[in-house]
């Protein structure tokens, strides 16, 4: 294989290095092609360019192939422990058992808010959109653990780490009780993670909530199955602040709100109002069917479609068992998962898609899982964005850890007024 490709711009010809990945991905390094050509690169939506080097996450898009640090996303499934792929997400390998117990007491001794980010709570209206809420309140937390703001040790990473993990879900959990004009649940440090999750979620105040294992397990699953996927929107937008050398909380909030975006975590919302049109009457699935394919029509196939995937996601794949499983061991039926077969059975006969090679990805079937475990649609993004928090927290330290980082900063190519003369006011 040619280590470097030559590039012909006017009369002159120049070397590009072409870096490989482990998994064989190939990549011009074109670092110094300004400073050589005076030319850039134009590729607005980064669909062609490698924003940094990452040992994190591997996505196989034509094969459809997801791994966390080496291990195929399907190892995951069969005893899922979200805190554990959490800290070897960040950490790199999975932890030892003194490591995992060790990070578990951590995420117990955090998992109370600070009574000032409690009281705030009280100040928002009701019905205020509860991504809006995480962001703010986990830029917030910065406020209240300023040691943990320049985070140059592993320990110091940990203990910001363990902070944000285990108060997302006391934060998630407060803003649903908000909304329903709910006293909060405070944690219960007996409870495992998502059980804990569910706890502030469910209980009332004369009522525990039961978790069982198969919800438990399914939680844990949903968590595991966004808590990375390399250079996504909201990741990138974590190594963006990140890059500027602002701290991990602040950097966390900024993915939140971009996390927010349909085309992105939001899409899972928009995955669970189109099936229920379907359901309601609104729209028959031919019919939404149609309008996805409608160019005149801004509608689309949510939960279709992906940048990288080429091929069903894996986790689609994953989600689609687990609804059948828990449906089954519950002894429910939803509706919804009947439609949403139907729409991917329809949708994966069109030549449109087809040609087009648009899969469900990870929204198309969790917000059914979710729903299944009583979860609100409102709520969904949040627990996108408390499973995605391990893997945008690998990313910042990632990045954070890496020497040769250094502000990211793209070109662009400038299409406004050439050089203009300053009009007076009264002139004008
Ligand atoms: N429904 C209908 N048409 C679609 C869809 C869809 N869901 N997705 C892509 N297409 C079409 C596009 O219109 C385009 O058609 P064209 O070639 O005739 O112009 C073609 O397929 C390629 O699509 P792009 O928009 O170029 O794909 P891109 O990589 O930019 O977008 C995205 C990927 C945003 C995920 C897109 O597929 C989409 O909007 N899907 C629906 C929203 C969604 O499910 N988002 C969640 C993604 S996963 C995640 O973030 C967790």
């Amino acid at each position: 294989m040619a280590d470097k490709a030559i590039l012909t711009v006017g009369d002159q010809k120049i070397e590009l290095p072409i870096l490989e990945g482990t998994e064989g991905d190939r990549a011009l390094d074109i670092t110094k092609l300004r400073d050589q050509t005076g030319v850039v690169t134009f590729d607005p939506s980064l669909g062609n360019t490698s924003l940094c080097r990452s040992a994190i996450t591997f996505i196989d898009g034509e094969q459809g192939v997801l791994r966390y640090r080496g291990i195929p996303i399907e190892q995951f499934t069969v005893k899922p422990n979200f805190v554990e792929a959490a800290w070897m997400l960040i950490f790199g390998r999975l932890p030892k058992r003194e490591e995992l117990v060790r990070f578990s007491n951590l995420l117990t001794e955090n998992e109370l808010l600070h009574e000032g980010v409690k009281h705030q709570f009280q100040h928002i209206p009701p019905d205020a959109p509860p991504m809006a809420i995480l962001s703010a309140t986990l830029s917030h937390l910065a406020c209240y653990h300023q040691e943990l703001l320049a985070l140059e040790d592993e320990e110091s990473l940990e203990a910001a780490a363990a902070r944000l993990i285990s108060k997302v879900r006391t934060i998630a959990a407060f803003s649903y009780r908000r909304s329903l004009g709910l006293p909060v649940n405070y944690p219960d440090p007996h409870l495992r993670y998502c059980a804990n999750f569910l706890h502030m979620m469910f209980s009332l105040p004369y009522q525990q909530y039961i978790v069982t294992r198969e919800v438990e397990d399914a939680l844990n699953l949903m968590f595991i199955l966004h808590a990375d996927h390399e250079q996504n929107c909201s990741t990138s937008t974590v190594r963006i602040v990140g890059s500027a050398k602002a701290n991990l909380f602040a950097s966390c909030a900024a993915a939140v709100c971009a996390l927010w975006g349909p085309l992105h975590g939001g899409a899972n919302v928009e995955v669970m109002e189109m099936l229920q049109r379907i359901h309601d009457g609104g729209l028959s699935p031919e019919d939404c069917i149609r309008e996805a394919k409608d160019k005149t029509n801004p509608f689309r196939l949510y939960g279709f479609g992906h940048r990288v995937y080429r091929n069903y996601d894996p986790r689609a794949k994953i989600l689609k068992e687990a609804c059948d499983k828990v449906f089954h061991q519950l002894k429910r039926k939803d509706p919804l998962l009947d439609i949403a077969r139907k729409l991917e059975e329809l949708a994966l006969a069109d030549p449109y898609f087809v040609d087009r090679r648009l899969y469900p990805n990870v929204d198309f079937y969790s917000g059914i899982l979710l729903r299944a475990m009583g979860i609100p649609t409102n709520m969904f993004t949040v627990c996108f964005a408390i499973g995605r928090l391990p893997g945008w927290i690998a990313h910042w330290k990632e990045q954070h850890d890496d020497p040769s980082t250094k502000i990211l900063r793209p070109r662009q190519i400038y299409t406004g007024q050439p050089k203009t003369d300053y009009t007076p006011l009264e002139k004008r």
